[in-house]
């Protein structure tokens, strides 16, 4: 067995060698978003949706660690991650701070229930997201497997600002000329970005442009049926409630890795008193 010795960097002091990766580049999209890429390690394989842990080495040498959903796709040689930054985060306070170069911690055991193993064979599939809830969905919309098991793909994203949106319209808007994916992309991809409290083309949260029926009108397509539609859902706990309880509506019922079936949910993050 090799000895594991222990890597200084600016970021990160005395990181154990096979948890640390290398951050290539940084984003800032809002004074509360940024999205970053590391390298990836070589054994680290992973299913487009899941999460895993990220940090940096605390102030006491203990690694500080976070949940994260990998927003790259599974062939991607490297990983990337789009972060909230909260003020006082004892993780995000630091990482929002990460240049190139640096170091961060990752644990490579992949887990998380947004996976395409979990849902039943279907014709449309809804990825809906608030906020940093579309991290798993940036992976998905770039993975082969979504265009290729279904045909129709609706991305409902909701914030409460335009600038929140612009991760996301970003990406969608890079998937067209992919030269990996574009192709089987096509005109499949179907977006609709809303925002709740600022002027926008599309406004209203998802709940309501589900049950009003707003959404199905917008974009020319059949209300949702249990028999042909499957979801994934990510974003705060109240939001996956009042979500799940819309699709509920429709007749859909919650799946799992061990128990697939119409409908997935994962927390975007776990809320303070919720
Ligand atoms: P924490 O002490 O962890 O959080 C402080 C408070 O900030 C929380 O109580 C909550 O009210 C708020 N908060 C935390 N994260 C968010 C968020 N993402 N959006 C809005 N409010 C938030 N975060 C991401 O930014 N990107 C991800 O891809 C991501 N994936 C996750 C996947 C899972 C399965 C889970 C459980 C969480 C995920 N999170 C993600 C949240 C993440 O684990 C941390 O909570 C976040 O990085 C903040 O860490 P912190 O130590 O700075 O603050
Ligand atoms: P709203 O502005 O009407 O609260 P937040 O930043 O609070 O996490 O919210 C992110 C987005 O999710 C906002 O657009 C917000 O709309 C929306 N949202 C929050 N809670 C719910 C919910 N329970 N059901 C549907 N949408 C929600």
């Amino acid at each position: 067995m090799t000895e594991q010795k222990p890597v200084s960097d600016t970021a990160a002091t005395k990181v154990t060698l096979p948890d640390a990766q290398t951050v290539t580049s940084v984003t800032h999209w809002t004074d509360t978003l940024f999205s970053f890429r590391v390298s990836r390690p070589q054994s680290l394989r992973f299913r487009s949706g899941e999460f895993v842990m990220i940090g940096l080495m605390g102030d006491n040498g203990k690694p500080l660690l976070r949940a994260y959903s990998i927003a790259s796709p599974a062939w991607d040689e490297e990983l990337e991650f789009y972060s909230i930054k909260v003020p006082d985060g004892p993780l995000t306070s630091k990482l929002q701070h990460i240049q190139p170069g640096q170091q961060i911690i990752l644990r490579p055991k992949p887990v998380g229930t947004l996976v395409h193993d979990a849902l039943l064979p279907g014709k449309r599939v809804w990825f809906l997201a608030t906020g940093t809830g579309i991290a798993p969905f940036a992976s998905l919309m770039r993975e082969p497997e979504t265009y290729e098991k279904y045909d129709e793909v609706i991305m409902m994203h909701t914030c409460r600002t335009v600038a929140e949106l612009e991760y996301g319209r970003q990406l969608v808007a890079s998937l067209q000329d992919d030269p990996l994916i574009g192709e089987l992309v096509g005109d499949k991809l179907k977006y609709y970005p809303t925002t709740t409290r600022e002027d926008f083309a599309h406004m209203g949260r998802i709940t309501d442009n589900l049950t009003s029926g707003k959404v199905f009108a917008d974009l020319g397509i059949a209300p949702m049926d249990a028999g042909t539609d499957r979801a994934m859902v990510c974003g705060s706990l109240a939001f996956n409630k009042d979500v799940m309880a819309v699709l509920e509506g429709f007749g859909l019922r919650e799946g799992a890795n061990s128990d697939p079936k119409e409908y997935v949910v994962e927390k975007a993050f776990v809320g303070e008193g919720v």
